[in-house]
């Protein structure tokens, strides 16, 4: 993924009351969907500091995500959306997360490429680890619709709309 990419962590729901929609939810399916209650409300906020582990997990720095890191605890079922804003596409993970804290003996293995993302600019609270499960394809409407556009032809499009232009151009 591009290093433009940023993902949502998305649907982390804390568990409040019973819910039989939330129990669907916690099964991976349809977290976004039907969470009624105030104490059972999805929560989206993007992150930018992410890296592969090398057993495959997906991990994000909490620098500054606290409902997040508090709902991960309460209910581990998450989604992520990683987009690509200059393509128009990315993928949407979905998986389990567990929080590790800096007591933990991998703390340091797993916080260490996002460390180096962030230049060290940035404590690391918390790796979220997200251990995946189900990983799927997002694609911007213009793939469906317009199949014979080029890459270079959404990549101008997206310039335009942002207003910006690649460097050296
Ligand atoms: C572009 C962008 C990138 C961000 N990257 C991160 C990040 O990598 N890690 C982090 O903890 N917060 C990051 N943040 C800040 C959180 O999204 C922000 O503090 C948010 O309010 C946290 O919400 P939460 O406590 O509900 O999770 C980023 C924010 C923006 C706008």
């Amino acid at each position: 993924m591009a290093t433009l990419s940023v993902p949502a962590i998305s649907g982390t729901t804390s568990r409040g009351a019973y819910d039989p929609k939330l129990q669907r939810d916690r099964k991976g399916r349809s977290l976004l969907a039907g969470n009624g209650g105030s104490r059972n409300r999805p929560n989206v906020s993007p992150k930018q500091i992410h890296a592969e582990a090398d057993d495959g997990r997906f991990l994000i720095a909490d620098i500054a995500s606290a409902r997040s890191v508090k709902n991960i605890r309460d209910n581990p079922a998450v989604c992520v959306s990683l987009i690509d804003v200059f393509l128009q596409r990315g993928r949407k993970l979905e998986g389990v997360a567990e929080i590790i804290a800096p007591d933990h003996p991998d703390f340091a293995a797993l916080s260490a490429p996002l460390l180096a993302m962030t230049g060290g600019s940035f404590p690391i609270r918390h790796v979220i680890a997200v251990r995946v499960e189900r990983s799927a394809p997002i694609l911007a409407p213009s793939y469906t619709f317009y199949p014979e556009r080029s890459e270079a032809d959404l990549r101008a499009d997206a310039y335009r709309t942002y207003g910006v232009r690649p460097l050296g151009e």
